[in-house]
């Protein structure tokens, strides 16, 4: 196995990805662990999500609430249910909220900059806004409002299978170059891919985390793909995607997914990386921890009432799908404390505008 001894080059991600003696995996835990706590320390940080609109104008092949997924019923939440949800964050102890929805035109600029200045006056928590692809007046509108971060994943850096999975979209550089102009109107700036969506081969998810280092992020979401029954994903797309990557598939579990958790750790050490939901998904009983304690700082406790959480289905058996924002957040404090981490109290802000990328750690 080509393991560079000087870097984290392709070859080297490559081989990581696809190491299976527990031994050696032991180390790379150990390394992601080690780059973690050296630059972004014990404290796991609390965000806050709201769902805030399951509105989609977007034909995302593996996604729930897109559409071409079987229909759900529809809804946005009005800014007095947003602020609710945004006070109980804060009554919490978070210092952000995270506020997501499909792509939702409903959700205009105009409207979204108000109720991101209603919170911001109420609460100066952090926001986050994770809402799809919008215009760089929208993007603008929303930052001058008071709107902190922007989470948008580019799904893959495979042009040919972005465009597969993502039809009539445009082209996958529109993802890349919003984030670019985010970056330069002053957002932290998030993306992220799924692990194991039919398609993605080796080679591609090793660029996809090369591809994190070089836009230098300062968040980073990775999660397993979970196949929606009915979507083009689930059905013939799907496998055809999978016969043509041949051998070369990568599987959508969790031990590839802490393996992409662990090296975007050490590709990225100042980034705030989440255990996300969709680990603890596919592995309830451990998914958040191991991703905690191989490399992710972050929990995105859900906060979205529960009457609209279950039709916010991204993907089926989301973990917490019925637990109350007050049980789902203690249990996740306690799983936190249990692992001698302490609470992040505070907004969190990206380490890396602190402290330059450095070289990651060697693999021999
Ligand atoms: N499985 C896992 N993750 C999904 N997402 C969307 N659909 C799925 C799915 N079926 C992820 C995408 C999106 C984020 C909000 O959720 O990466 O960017």
């Amino acid at each position: 196995m080509a393991k560079d001894p000087d870097s984290l080059a392709k070859d080297s991600v490559k081989a990581w990805l696809q190491e299976s003696d527990p031994r050696e995996l032991d180390r790379l835990w150990q390394q992601a662990n080690e780059a973690r706590r050296n630059n972004v320390g014990n404290e796991v940080w609390l965000r806050g999500l709201i769902e805030i609109s399951n509105h989609c104008v977007r034909s995302c092949a593996y996604c729930g609430i897109s559409q071409c997924a079987p229909a759900t019923k529809k809804y946005r939440m009005g800014l007095k249910a947003i602020l609710v949800a945004a006070k109980q964050a804060l009554d919490f102890g978070f210092g952000t909220i995270v506020l997501q929805a499909g792509e939702d035109p409903g959700l205009t600029g105009p409207w979204m900059a108000e109720a991101v200045e209603s919170i911001k006056s109420k609460t100066n928590l952090a926001i986050t806004l994770s809402l799809g692809e919008r215009s760089e007046t929208d993007l603008k509108l929303w930052r001058q409002a008071g709107a902190d971060r922007y989470l948008l994943r580019f799904e893959t850096s495979d042009i040919e299978l972005y465009r597969q999975i993502h039809p009539n979209l445009g082209r996958q550089s529109d993802r890349l170059a919003q984030l670019d102009s985010m970056r330069l109107m002053g957002y932290e700036i998030g993306t992220g891919v799924m692990i194991g969506i039919p398609g993605q081969t080796w080679d591609s998810l090793a660029d996809d985390l090369l591809l994190f280092r070089q836009f230098d992020v300062d968040m980073i979401g990775i999660g397993p793909y979970l196949e929606v029954s009915g979507t083009p994903l689930a059905g013939e797309l799907g496998s055809r995607l999978k016969s043509v990557s041949g051998g070369g598939q990568v599987p959508n579990d969790d031990l590839t997914t802490l393996k992409a958790i662990a090296l975007a750790r050490l590709l990225c050490p100042f980034a705030n990386i989440p255990a996300t939901t969709a680990l603890a998904t596919i592995n309830p009983n451990d998914g958040r921890s191991l991703g905690l304690q191989r490399g992710a700082n972050v929990v995105m406790p859900n906060m979205t009432p529960l009457e609209y959480r279950v039709l916010y289905q991204i993907y089926p058996g989301k973990a917490g799908l019925h637990e109350t924002a007050d049980i789902s957040s203690k249990k996740i404090e306690g799983q936190i404390t249990s692992l001698g981490r302490t609470i992040g109290r505070g907004p969190g802000a990206s380490r890396r505008l602190l402290a330059p990328i450095q070289n990651p750690i060697a693999k021999s």
